[in-house]
């Protein structure tokens, strides 16, 4: 198995002749040491090793063997060691919920990618000419232009985070008895649209769904599922249509070139507009570069400009490929559109040139949009976090593959088989990975997406709970913060969680809110298994 390995570019006709040799060894592996192995696993595990080790993931360039920090260090935070006993204890006073612990008591954060940046000397020096006028800053215009020069859209409106640019559109465009369609809404996303009184419909493509089955974009938009949504509901019923980049609840998976031109050419014939949810436009069009047809000589600026130049408008949070601590903005090519737009912002969050921002933030969001396009920058990001992948997949733990743009995702399901999705396994192993290394991780799965079933909506009332469509546990990684000791530390933790997974139970909630319960629930462990 580990001569694919050893498979590089120079003799790829050999790949299928070899895999197929791999294949028999496999075979004979299987039936003699592992008789009763569930094939279908093992096949998806065979394969995998054979994705990942001839594409590489991180694509058809050479890679250095040692993975160095394109950055040098000028300012440090000290983080702080707590004993696993007083773990436990935070836990506990936390009602298990890790959003609840403060922040000095976790060792390494990996609860967010978002705002939680290191910023560039560069930055650092823009944010002091910020200019703090209250209209017409020069940091708005330094801002627009920046902005203009990566989406091509006329209109950009500045907005304190993603979610204030959400809550602006949703509330112009949404209401009862509107449909947005997605590949996969997020979280903040979903509950601004259902907030507003629409309904959010997520669209993604089979592969997505599979945590264990390798494939280059998973994050697609399965067109079919979308012509049906559009004909269900009605076109003149879908103010929008819009594909997030990378698709963070789905594993910060990429989306194809192809696949955003295909959702464009089915909006244009139904007349829908498309957005992007940009958050990480930048990782999504280096995995474009790496791994579609065509891009491989194409800079990131371009990919990026062309990405944009399929849509309509875009949402974004600075706080993730800006390397922003906080920001973002609204962009779009409608006129009328715009004018709605700003007048609500006037409202809620400020004046039209700075938003809900100080001219300072303003400065480091123009700096930081450029500096993500840096492609040593983004061939670092990149295969840092498919380091981790690759050490816990050779470990056998199961995570979702091909690795991400911005984080691990821990398969919880299949991490932890003995607790049913009703005792919340993802969020068992958040626990876990807290209490043995003080490592903090986010569930994205029932906890955060699970539904009760509403009687009154023809919901059947014996059902519990209707389960997220996987469990997974991420662990984002900030962005250019945690050195490479500190990615083998979370792996050798996972991986000693990983070894002790037998004696983990699951979780029940005592409290919780009726919408992004996961913020604020409170849990406790089950007494007994829910079967
Ligand atoms: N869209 C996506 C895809 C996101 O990942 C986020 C935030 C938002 C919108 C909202 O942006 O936080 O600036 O209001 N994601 C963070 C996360 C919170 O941890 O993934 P925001």
């Amino acid at each position: 198995m580990f001569c694919c390995v050893a498979l590089n570019d120079e003799c790829h006709f050999l790949k299928p002749y070899c895999c197929l040799l791999l294949l028999c060894f496999y075979y004979d592996y299987l039936e003699k040491y592992h008789p009763q192995a569930q094939l279908i696993t093992s096949f998806s595990h065979f394969f995998s090793i054979i994705y990942l080790s001839s594409t590489g993931a991180a694509g058809k360039k050479a890679y250095m063997k040692t993975i160095i920090e394109p950055f040098k260090i000028k300012s440090v935070e000290p983080i702080y060691f707590t004993s696993q006993e007083q773990r436990k204890e935070i836990l506990a006073a936390a009602h298990y919920n890790t959003f609840r612990i403060k922040a000095k008591d976790v060792l390494i954060d990996l609860l967010t990618d978002s705002g939680t940046s290191a910023m560039s000397s560069s930055q650092w020096a823009g944010i002091m000419m910020g200019d703090e006028s209250y209209a017409g800053s020069s940091s708005f215009f330094k801002f627009e232009d920046s902005v203009r020069s990566i989406t091509g859209m006329p209109y950009i409106i500045p907005t304190h985070q993603g979610r204030a640019a959400e809550k602006i559109i949703f509330t112009i465009l949404g209401g009862k008895g509107k449909y947005f369609i997605s590949n996969t809404f997020f979280d903040t996303t979903r509950a601004n649209i259902e907030f507003s009184g629409a309904e959010a419909i997520d669209c993604l493509c089979e592969a997505g769904k599979h945590p264990t089955i390798p494939a280059p974009f998973k994050g697609n938009m399965d067109i079919a599922a979308l012509k049906k949504a559009i004909a269900a509901t009605g076109s003149e019923n879908i103010p929008m249509v819009m594909i997030t980049i990378t698709n963070n609840s789905g594993g910060g998976q990429p989306v194809s070139m192809l696949n955003i031109k295909e959702v464009r050419k089915v909006c244009t014939e139904n007349n829908i507009p498309l957005f992007i949810d940009a958050c990480r436009f930048a990782e999504n069009a280096y995995f474009i570069k790496l791994r579609e047809e065509g891009y491989a000589a194409k800079t990131i600026p371009e990919i990026a400009n062309e990405i944009f130049s399929y849509a309509d408008g875009c949402t974004m949070s600075a706080k993730k490929d800006a390397f922003a601590n906080i920001g973002g903005f609204l962009a779009m090519r409608d006129f009328e559109l715009a004018v709605r737009c700003r007048n609500l912002l006037i409202i809620t969050e400020g004046f039209t040139t700075y938003g809900g921002l100080a001219g300072r933030d303003l400065e480091a969001i123009a700096i930081g949009l450029q500096e993500v396009m840096d492609e040593h920058y983004l061939q670092y990001r990149i295969r840092s976090i498919e380091y981790l992948t690759n050490k816990l997949v050779a470990a056998g733990v199961p995570v979702m593959q091909p690795a991400g743009g911005h984080a691990v995702y821990l398969d919880a399901k299949a991490f932890l088989p003995q607790i049913p999705v009703e005792q919340y396994p993802g969020q068992s192993l958040v626990c876990a990975l807290y209490e043995a290394g003080g490592i903090r991780g986010v569930e994205i799965g029932s906890l955060m997406f699970g539904k009760y079933a509403d009687p009154e909506e023809g919901g059947d009332a014996t059902v519990k709970l209707i389960p997220a469509q996987m469990e997974l546990v991420r662990l984002a990684i900030p962005r250019r913060v945690y050195t490479q000791s500190h990615i083998d530390y979370v792996s050798e933790v996972i991986i000693e969680v990983f070894s002790k997974r037998a004696e983990l139970g699951g979780l029940v909630i005592t409290e919780e809110t009726p919408l992004l319960r996961h913020f604020t629930a409170k849990l406790q462990p089950a007494t007994k298994n829910y079967n």
